[in-house]
């Protein structure tokens, strides 16, 4: 069988699919994430595995999940935004669904399902960061998923930008998710807001509803805000950087740039090049790898997740 499903355990909601061997979506559903702890969201997962089945003959699931997972594919070590800590979800899963399970990285799952049906169809060799309200990544090297020794590999959020900088839900300081996520962006505009001077409608936003969300400014930035772009900049300045840093390690022909603060499209790929430029290695004598926004937007989780299951279902046939 050529079936299987994917499921994406967001901060807000959990998506799942069905999903043929082409990428294709056959049926979905989606849900709130449930407030409360792992328990609740394993019933959450459960239900919607077993709600997705009924229609279709699936030869294995995997889920997707924001924390660094180890390399059996089943315990959550570690989830620097959530409170999930050796978490066994894989066995907790397969006890009650009784099907073959793998967990996987949510940054992982999405830059597979570029590398194979989306931004990164052409390439060998790719990088992903997903810039949410983490610092998600993906390594393909040699045309495969690059896992690492212990299963955690391609945690790109966390590589240091700032020595001594801010302190990181992961334990360390100064990482690249402190300065390049959707967190960050609320952050950076924040204080421009109290810096005054620059983008009206940011200021009087800020004033209006106190903390700036991510709606608040992605809408500033369709609209055009001084103080939103300005923000925005500086967050692919931060990325740019960071990218230069992977390039020295990975030499990917490409960086794709995914979750919710790359729909901002080239008004953050731009800052993203030029800060890359300025701070790559060998500029001038080293060729300049591609930089693209995600294609599968909402849907990459779920697609790379159950395209990993079938691998993993089709290795162990
Ligand atoms: C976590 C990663 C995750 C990313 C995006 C980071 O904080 O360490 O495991 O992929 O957020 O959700
Ligand atoms: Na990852
Ligand atoms: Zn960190």
């Amino acid at each position: 069988n050529v079936h299987a499903i994917g499921i994406d355990i967001g901060g807000t909601k959990i998506a799942g699919a069905v999903v043929d061997d082409e990428g294709e979506i056959l049926a979905e559903d989606r849900v709130p994430s449930p407030a409360g702890d792992s328990k609740a969201i394993e019933d959450a997962v459960v239900d919607m595995v077993v709600r997705l089945r009924k229609q279709h003959d699936i030869c294995g699931v995997g889920v997707a999940a924001a924390g660094f997972i180890d390399a059996a594919q089943s315990t959550v070590y570690y989830a620097p935004n959530l409170s999930w800590r050796n978490e066994p979800f894989q066995a907790e899963l397969a006890a009650r669904l009784t099907m073959p399970i793998v967990i996987e990285n949510d940054a992982n799952a999405a830059g597979w399902a570029e590398f194979r049906y989306g931004a990164g169809r052409l390439a060998s060799d790719m990088v992903m960061l997903t810039i949410g309200t983490g610092v998600g990544g993906a390594i393909v090297a040699n045309d495969a998923l690059y896992r690492g020794g212990f299963g955690t590999a391609a945690e790109l959020g966390h590589i240091r930008l700032i020595p001594g900088g801010l302190p990181c839900g992961c334990g360390a300081n100064g990482c690249l998710e402190q300065y390049g996520s959707g967190r960050a962006l609320q952050r950076l505009a924040n204080e421009l807001a109290d810096a005054g001077g620059i983008g009206r409608e940011l200021a009087e936003r800020r004033a209006w509803t106190g903390e700036l969300s991510g709606t608040d400014l992605s809408e500033l930035i369709q609209s055009g805000d001084g103080g939103a772009l300005t923000a925005l900049r500086r967050l692919g300045g931060y990325i740019g950087q960071g990218c230069a840093t992977l390039s020295a390690v990975l030499d990917p022909q490409l960086f794709v740039i995914g979750g919710g603060v790359a729909q901002a499209g080239d008004l953050l790929l731009d800052p993203i090049r030029a800060a890359y430029l300025e701070n790559l290695p060998a500029r001038g004598f080293h060729p300049e790898p591609e930089f693209a926004i995600a294609e599968l937007v909402n849907d990459a989780g779920v697609v790379g997740a159950a395209d990993l299951a079938r691998i993993a279902a089709d290795r162990s046939a």
